[in-house]
């Protein structure tokens, strides 16, 4: 197998972690000695040991110095919550490793294999750079833009109708392409988001479903912008796992925090939210919210112009449906 191959597989358990790692990057590790993964390691949770600290705790024997450590991510060099993994690679013996991407936190920023190299290690990578930077493109953009990564969905006819006349819901995309969005736009975001409208009149569930079933091991934080909060109670939306975004003076009926529902209470200058603010508060860890690295905007129309004018996108996808 080839350095790429390995990276690969440190990419599939770097996913175990999604939903899960908060502010933190997605990271996996694999031990490889005469061409057979011996270790795997992977960063489980917020707070929890990185990948390479995973895999070297889980894997008692000796290391050798032909075995090589494949990591995602560059390893860290630096004392968070936990300590350094560039000191436990080295206390291990380990004397080969390979890397997909630096890490963009200035505090290692090539740091980490320069460490590695200093100590005499051969250091290889990055290999498949842009598959890794992808994977943690939410991880990238809150270290160089201070926010999550913002993708745009919208679902449209032929003809550029997105709902009915009267303004209820349409349905646009086909099984396929409702498969293909679950799968690949809200099941590899940590939130969706979308305005108060679109809860009143389509009281969507904002749920991953895999062929019509609900997938239970990662759910994404639902948000909703809500200034004047208007929330229904009945909405299905209603419960843990919710976050209302409302305007610091809007009066929050006591039920929906005693629902479990997050209301997070936001500077609104009686048009916009002060986005910096609204992602600040996302991307900061607090009790037990660990912060989130990316967000799908769902709609609607006034939702979507609003992050237009904001400048405050980095993705669009269009679903294009059939002509009914
Ligand atoms: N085809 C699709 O892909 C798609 C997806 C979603 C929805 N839809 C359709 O879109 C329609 C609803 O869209 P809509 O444009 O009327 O409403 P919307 O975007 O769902 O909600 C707009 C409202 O949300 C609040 N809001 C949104 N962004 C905000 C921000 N940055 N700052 C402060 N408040 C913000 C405001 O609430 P206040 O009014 O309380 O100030 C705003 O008026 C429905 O018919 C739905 O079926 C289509």
């Amino acid at each position: 197998m080839h350095h790429a191959e390995y990276i690969h597989r440190c990419l599939a358990l770097a996913e175990n972690g999604r939903g899960r790692t908060g502010i933190n990057p997605l990271v996996g590790s694999v031990l490889v000695r005469d061409g057979t993964v011996i270790a795997e390691g992977w960063h489980a949770g917020f707070g929890d040991d990185h990948a390479e600290r995973d895999l070297i705790k889980k894997f008692d024997q000796d290391i050798r110095p032909t075995d090589v450590l494949y990591v995602n991510l560059e390893p860290c060099c630096h004392h968070g919550k936990t300590p350094p993994c560039t000191e436990l690679i080295l206390e291990r013996g380990v004397r080969r490793v390979v890397f997909g991407m630096f890490d963009p936190n200035p505090l290692v920023a090539g740091q980490g294999i320069q460490r590695l190299r200093d100590a005499g290690v051969e250091v290889i990578g990055p290999v498949e750079r842009a598959r890794c930077e992808w994977l943690n493109r939410g991880f990238i953009s809150l270290m160089q833009q201070r926010r999550p990564w913002v993708t745009l969905k919208r679902a449209q006819m032929h003809d550029g109708r997105i709902a009915q006349e009267d303004g209820s819901p349409l349905k646009i995309t086909s099984p396929e392409q409702d498969t293909w969005s679950h799968a690949w736009l809200r099941g590899k975001h940590d939130a969706i988001l979308v305005g108060i409208e679109t809860i009143i009149r389509d009281d969507p569930q904002l749920n991953v479903r895999l062929k019509n079933k609900k997938v239970e091991q990662f759910i994404p934080l639902r948000i909703v912008l809500d200034p004047k909060c208007r929330v229904p109670m009945d909405a299905q939306i209603i419960g843990e796992g919710t976050c209302i975004v409302t305007a610091q003076d809007s009066e929050v009926p006591s039920e929906l925090e005693e629902r479990g529902v997050q209301v997070l209470r936001i500077p609104f200058d009686g048009k916009q939210f002060d986005f910096c603010a609204l992602w600040k508060a996302l991307t900061t860890p607090k009790d037990d919210f660990f912060g989130i690295t990316s967000v799908l905007v769902e709609g609607g129309p006034r939702t979507w112009e609003r992050f237009r004018q904001a400048g405050d996108i980095d993705e669009d996808v269009i679903l294009v449906g059939r002509a009914s």
